[in-house]
């Protein structure tokens, strides 16, 4: 039988973590019971380094909104991709990195074997319906033995998960409000994205998907 979308966001036990590769997990609704406690450090992240839409190398703008927190930032423009300890809109420090933020990555983390994780960054985007994210690898951090912590937050999104190259065959994997996935290790540099967001209404956070992405980029 074919698989279904139905199926995706269906696993057969939803609490079971769902390895997808040797060092790379989902582990479905971790981060739910920790909702109430992100979204607060979340507003006041966004309201002090405003959502904005980054411009590609190429000239283009992106279309998922993305801000950042931590002592690093991941930015995007003409120059290229980056971290930079300083938000291009107001030439300030990102805002601080919530306690919360680094003690659901690090307990994500240890649940997928990586003990101590510390990360000093937290890729904020935004997607609308419509918005997808184009197959990529995250390769501007420093150093790759440390993993890449990614939480969902709001409408469900089928998530891409492919290989070493940009054409081998991915994964698709239905990441819902409150999962959490990790990869590191020989995951740590494989391919992934984001396939265009289904419209729709998600109670706590509308019509909209949220995802961190938390991340040692120093
Ligand atoms: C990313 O790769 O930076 C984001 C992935 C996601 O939105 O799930
Ligand atoms: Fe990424």
């Amino acid at each position: 039988m074919m698989q279904t979308e139905l199926d995706l966001f269906n696993p057969a036990n939803p609490a079971e973590p769902q390895w997808i590769g040797k060092q790379a997990v989902v582990l479905p609704g971790l981060a739910l019971a920790w909702v109430d406690a992100l979204l607060p450090e979340l507003r006041q992240i966004i309201a002090c380094a405003p959502l904005r839409h980054m411009v590609t190398p190429g000239g283009l703008n992106m279309a998922v909104g993305l801000t950042n927190c931590g002592t690093l930032g991941w930015i995007s423009d003409r120059r290229g991709y980056r971290y930079s300890p300083v938000d291009p809109l107001s030439q300030q420090p990102w805002p601080a990195l919530p306690t919360v933020f680094s003690e659901l990555a690090a307990l994500a983390a240890s649940a997928a074997g990586f003990a101590d994780f510390q990360p000093d960054a937290c890729l904020v985007n935004c997607y609308q319906p419509g918005n997808r994210l184009s197959l990529h690898q995250d390769r501007d951090e420093h150093d790759y033995s440390q993993p890449i912590v990614s939480v969902s937050l709001g409408l469900p999104a089928v998530f891409q998960f492919g290989g070493h190259s940009r054409n081998a065959p991915s994964q698709r994997i239905g990441l819902r409000h409150g999962d959490v996935m990790v990869w590191g290790g020989e995951d740590r540099l494989r391919f992934h994205g984001v396939l265009p967001l289904k419209p729709g209404n998600h109670p706590v956070l509308g019509s909209r998907r949220i995802n961190l992405t938390l991340r040692k980029a120093g």
